[in-house]
């Protein structure tokens, strides 16, 4: 929380907040101690007398844009500035979902609502229900407009009835703001199409391929094998578009300052529907320099503080998530840095954990992943993050190859096992994944599929395997025992909670078929969810487990994230260990087996959990037992110890 909120948090005292005028006072407040920074940040963006005019129409723009703040939702900005870091608590627990393939549409998600309560999900993100072209859409990220909501999931109101009614129910709802680009039918795209030059310099439009051809030899392929280069051809303006993600998806322009003051108008009509945590979406790749990657440019981490300063003012209870799949030294940048630091966005995926997880399931060693947590930089207080074991994308490798080689691994080799184990190229591997996006030119490739079947369920299904399939099942859990444990917001993907299989149907519809990742967004089985209580199935085994350690989770404040994590130093190379504290001494150490084998560990190593202490199980409930100075854990099995 920045300087400015707690100025204005002293403020609240004695104001009858009900009072529009109460209201209108405190944004003032934000807007004269935000200011100067706001100032700072755009003309460092846009720098020059010619730029004055635009940043005035930016500060008509904050004034009119905080009077359409519905009321209950500038009240509740002014509760969690009180509240403080309402985020980095530990009674969140998230669920990502596609609304058609969860409940078809908005009004079947709000009778939903029971589920999540029952499983005791409180955070909802919904991916995008915007609307978008009637063909490719990338799953909704081409989109056609930022605040209405597509006929297919409902209306409007829908949406509305279901926000409030979340918020009656504490919960918490994530949407996404498509910030980079928007679809080729986006009405600024079209008038850019007819002609319209004002809106062609929303987007990056070149007459010939001389600045295209530059901008290549430094940009890299997102989607080579279905989108290759990086600007597509328009026959009806006969010129060159930028298009960095797919051919239907036009990058928009935020050299022009005119591009943010439209976008800042069209983020707050998201915030208004009633968001709490705005996705901003492949924000890495928003500002563009030619001879660079334009990726993680410096400009582009300050027009997202300024859209971050501009929400403090008109709305500061949204916080921001970054979309930042990118390496771990640049992700941690996305929290701000320098005299931003904690002023950029509040929430970032912990992609490093989320990739070397799977490194270690593969390999049944913990190495690479100390190896890679240990120079992890801290992240600063106010951050956290969404810990994911996979989301709806594709799982990348994105650790780096020094690492690999400091733990005694070829790069190249390691790699290459990692896709052979993931995507069916290993005999004996228990993973049935696909690739993504394989570029025979580099080797680089990406994996596809869901938790269960990535982890070994589906072949243990197929086998009839009881072993494999328990096994399967033991590694599911493990797996959301340490999201749910590590710090950050936990994001579990709708259908692991009961062990989703990989959908294969993707594969029947044309404007699916080339995308794998719809190989993991799996239609919710409502059918075996109605037997959970009655039936003793893997489902039923996976969601109660669950159930069970998001209870515990919600039960102990050490798992709300205050930059309390101890990596505890790898005693045994195939398990996994770390404490979660708070200055009550309060404590619990985790710890999980990534190999089939039994493992054990020496007392000693487990400092002040060790036998004297009596540590308890807080999954099982049973007192740990040491045998001859060790703990032993089962294959795949997770502790939550505690001291007793
Ligand atoms: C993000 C989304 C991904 C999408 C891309 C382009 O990375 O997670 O699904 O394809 O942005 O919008």
């Amino acid at each position: 929380m920045n300087q400015a909120s707690l100025h204005q948090i002293n403020a609240l005292e004695n104001q009858d907040l009900t009072k529009a005028n109460a209201l209108n006072k405190l944004f003032k407040q934000r807007l004269s101690s935000n200011l100067p920074i706001i100032k700072d940040l755009f003309f460092s963006l846009y720098p020059g007398e010619n730029h004055t005019t635009s940043f005035k129409k930016l500060l008509l723009q904050l004034p009119a844009l905080f009077k359409e703040r519905p009321t209950p939702l500038k009240l509740q900005d002014i509760h969690r500035l009180k509240q403080g870091d309402w985020y980095q608590s530990e009674q969140l627990v998230g669920m990502q979902l596609y609304v058609d393939h969860f409940s078809k549409d908005l009004k079947g998600l709000e009778s939903k609502l029971g589920y999540f309560e029952k499983l005791g999900v409180n955070f909802l993100h919904l991916m995008p229900i915007t609307p978008r072209p009637k063909g490719e859409n990338d799953g909704g990220y081409a989109v056609n407009s930022y605040h209405e909501v597509d006929k297919r999931f409902g209306t409007k109101k829908d949406l509305l009835r279901l926000t409030e009614k979340m918020r009656d129910k504490n919960m918490y709802l994530m949407l996404d703001f498509v910030a980079n680009h928007t679809s080729n039918e986006f009405p600024w795209a079209k008038k850019a199409m007819a002609g319209d030059l004002k809106y062609q310099k929303y987007y990056h439009i070149y007459q010939d391929r001389t600045i295209p051809d530059a901008f290549e030899k430094t940009l890299s392929e997102i989607f080579p094998m279905t989108s290759p280069g990086n600007f597509t051809f328009n026959p009806e303006m006969q010129k060159w578009v930028m298009t960095v993600f797919n051919q239907y998806q036009w990058d928009l322009n935020y050299s022009n300052p005119e591009v943010f003051i439209v976008m800042l108008s069209d983020l707050l009509k998201l915030a208004n529907l009633g968001v709490d945590v705005v996705r901003l979406d492949a924000l890495a790749f928003m500002w563009k320099k030619l001879g660079t990657l334009s990726q993680n440019l410096p400009e582009a981490h300050t027009l997202i503080s300024l859209f971050r300063m501009c929400l403090q003012v008109i709305a500061p209870g949204v916080v921001f998530l970054a979309e930042a799949i990118v390496a771990p030294n640049e992700i941690i940048k996305y929290f701000g840095s320098g005299p931003m630091k904690g002023n950029e966005c509040e929430i970032a995926y912990n992609a490093t954990l989320m990739a070397l997880l799977w490194d270690a399931i593969a390999t049944k060693k913990t190495i690479l992943l100390y190896k890679n947590l240990y120079n992890l930089p801290t992240k600063p207080e106010e951050a956290t993050w969404i810990s994911y074991i996979r989301c709806h994308d594709d799982i990348g490798l994105g650790f780096d190859d020094r690492y690999i080689n400091e733990v005694g691994w070829d790069a190249t080799h390691h790699r290459k096992f990692l896709l052979d184990y993931y995507c069916q190229n290993i005999e004996w591997s228990p993973a049935k994944g696909e690739i993504f996006m394989y570029n025979p030119k580099t080797g680089d490739g990406r994996i596809t599929g869901s938790c269960a079947s990535l982890l070994g369920l589906e072949k243990g299904l197929e086998h009839n395997d009881e072993a494999k399939i328990n096994q399967a099942i033991d590694k599911i859990i493990m797996m959301h025992g340490i999201i749910l444990s590590y710090g950050g917001i936990p994001l579990i993907y709708a259908g692991d909670e009961i062990g989703a299989l990989n959908d294969y149907s993707y594969l029947k519809d044309n404007n699916k078929k080339e995308d794998s990742r719809w190989v993991n967004r799996p239609y919710q089985d409502w059918e075996n969810i109605a037997h959970l209580d009655s039936k003793k199935t893997y489902h039923s085994r996976i969601f109660f487990a669950l159930q069970q350690l998001i209870h515990l989770r919600k039960q102990n404040r050490v798992f709300a994230d205050s930059n309390n994590l101890v990596l505890f130093d790898g005693p045994n190379p195939h398990v996994f260990i770390y404490e979660r504290t708070s200055d009550k001494d309060e404590g619990v150490l985790v710890l999980c087996n990534f190999s089939e084998s039994p493992q054990t560990i020496a007392e000693i190593s487990l400092g002040r959990y060790g036998s004297l202490a009596k540590p308890k199980d807080l999954i099982s409930g049973r007192a740990t037992k040491f045998i001859e100075g060790k703990l032993e854990l089962k294959p795949y099995q997770l502790f939550w110890l505690s001291k007793a």
